[in-house]
């Protein structure tokens, strides 16, 4: 399952978009601004492949010198429960540690906490809403 930094602008970023529109987004009745998308020109965009087909994303972006947040994580929906989440999350741990990163922040969804949990990530702090939804704050020194 080939992991790989996707560059913005590209095919394979047009791809990330519609699977984290798919994945993430629609369910919700939302989209992403033109704003937001441009914005991920500074981020480490990642995405797992099987040949064309784009089935994981996530993106990494700078908080700090030290720290970095973790967004947009989506698994295909037919491809969720196999594995692939927690692959990919390695996967990206290791990209922020290369990038100088010693931290990992996210926002999590309530639904996904038991699944980072199983990577190490501890909550902080008290349930908040985001995107409509309860999240909670959740972080992980890498090294
Ligand atoms: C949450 C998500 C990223 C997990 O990826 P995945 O590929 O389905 O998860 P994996 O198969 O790698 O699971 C790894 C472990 O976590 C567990 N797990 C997976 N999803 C879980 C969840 N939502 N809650 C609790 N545990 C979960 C698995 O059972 C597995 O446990 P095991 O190691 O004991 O077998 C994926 O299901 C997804 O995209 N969900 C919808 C979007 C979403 O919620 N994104 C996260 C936003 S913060």
């Amino acid at each position: 399952m080939p992991l790989k930094i996707i560059d913005h602008g590209s095919r394979d970023y047009d791809k990330m978009v519609n699977l984290r529109l798919e994945v993430l987004r629609k369910p919700l009745g939302l989209s992403f601004t033109p704003e937001e998308l441009e914005k991920e020109k500074q981020d480490i965009l990642i995405g797992a492949f099987e040949e064309e087909d784009l089935l994981a994303c996530c993106i990494l972006s700078h908080v700090s010198k030290e720290t970095c947040k973790l967004r947009q994580m989506a698994v295909s929906l037919k491809m969720q429960r196999n594995g692939l989440g927690a692959a990919m999350m390695l996967f990206a741990e290791r990209v922020a540690r290369d990038a100088g990163f010693s931290t990992i922040v996210m926002n999590a969804r309530k639904t996904a906490v038991g699944f980072y949990e199983k990577l190490g990530y501890k909550t902080d702090g008290e349930e908040f809403v985001e995107v409509t939804l309860p999240h909670y704050l959740m972080q992980k020194r890498i090294f």
